[in-house]
């Protein structure tokens, strides 16, 4: 078994490597003067290669950056490759919303696989029909677990788990499963570029600490509008927020604190940058090295720890 680290979260995959009791492999990464990239890796002939690269911004940067460490696995005569993607970029381009438009998951998925990749491993992709696109078979993990398992044990009774958006409704579920709260639902508008509006919420949420899940956090226009509603809404001042995917674009991290949130949390699918922000981390490494352990030894994964509903 080999680890390869890509350039984009290297601290993951030394934390995956840390838990299967593994060394990370040598990958050097070369770059030209005119942008271009040139992986190359150590020691993959014949190994069952597991490649950790999320595709988080700069996106393709290191979407080709995975694309070629794969290729050069494949080419070194790895026996298996697998692309472990813990944030995949372009999952939000899951279907067309308007003619002209390419439907980009389904092209990064067929990318992946034609530079080689045997399998992939996602967590908590935006579309959870993701797997349905990728013509290599695609394992799906989830930062849930981890996540609310940081926040039991540390709400008050009578939270409520809120969706900050109709897509985010079964995250919302599979949080509110773990932390026994009932589910509100918000309704977003998004208008141009990166602006969003909260228009309503259904559910009960007066004097109640709410919990906003989502899968990732961008910009943070999102968790800014849910959390204006939800306190004009009667909810307790006192609202935490979590999310898979911490990629805090723009001055995301910075419009987060100005909230005065009681906490912010994320996985480490995405490297988080030092955003001089007050952001929690509930490490995915352990979900990650459990899956390559169960691949590597050609046993099915094992069922997240969510109790059934
Ligand atoms: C959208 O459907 C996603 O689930 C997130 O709500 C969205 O990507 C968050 O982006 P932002 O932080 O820019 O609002």
């Amino acid at each position: 078994m080999r680890i390869v680290p890509g350039s984009a979260n290297p601290a993951l995959a030394q934390a995956v490597a840390n838990h299967l009791g593994v060394e990370t492999d040598g990958c050097t990464l070369q770059r030209f003067p005119d942008g271009e990239l040139r992986p190359q890796v150590e020691n993959a002939c014949g190994a069952d290669v597991y490649i950790v690269q999320p595709t988080s911004p700069p996106v393709n940067e290191h979407l080709v950056e995975l694309l070629l460490l794969v290729d050069a696995c494949r080419r070194s005569r790895a026996g298996r490759v697998t692309a472990v993607v813990p944030y995949f970029g372009y999952a939000r381009q899951d279907r067309r919303t308007a003619p002209g438009q390419a439907l980009g998951s389904a092209v990064v998925a067929d990318a992946i696989a034609a530079a080689g990749a045997d399998r992939l491993v996602v967590v908590d992709p935006h579309t959870p029909e993701l797997e349905a696109v990728c013509r290599i078979p695609a394992e799906t993990l989830s930062a849930v677990p981890a996540l609310a398992g940081a926040l039991a044990g540390h709400l008050p009774d009578g939270t409520v788990v809120v969706a900050p958006d109709l897509g985010a409704v079964k995250l919302a579920e599979r949080y509110a499963a773990v932390l026994h709260g009932p589910v509100a639902v918000v309704r977003k508008q998004r208008g141009a570029g990166s602006a969003v509006a909260a228009l309503d919420v259904a559910g009960d949420v007066i004097g109640r600490t709410a919990v906003i899940v989502d899968d990732m956090i961008t910009t943070g226009a999102t968790i800014e509008a849910a959390v204006g509603l939800l306190r004009a809404g009667g909810a307790a001042h006192d609202i935490v927020v979590a999310a898979t995917h911490g990629l805090f674009v723009h001055a995301a991290a910075g419009r987060l604190q100005d909230l005065g949130l009681r906490r912010v949390l994320v996985s480490d699918t995405v490297a988080v940058k030092n955003t001089g922000a007050t952001i929690e981390i509930a490490s995915v490494a352990p979900t990650i090295a459990d899956a390559i352990a169960c691949l590597h030894t050609d046993k099915p994964l094992r069922d997240p720890p969510i109790p059934a509903r």
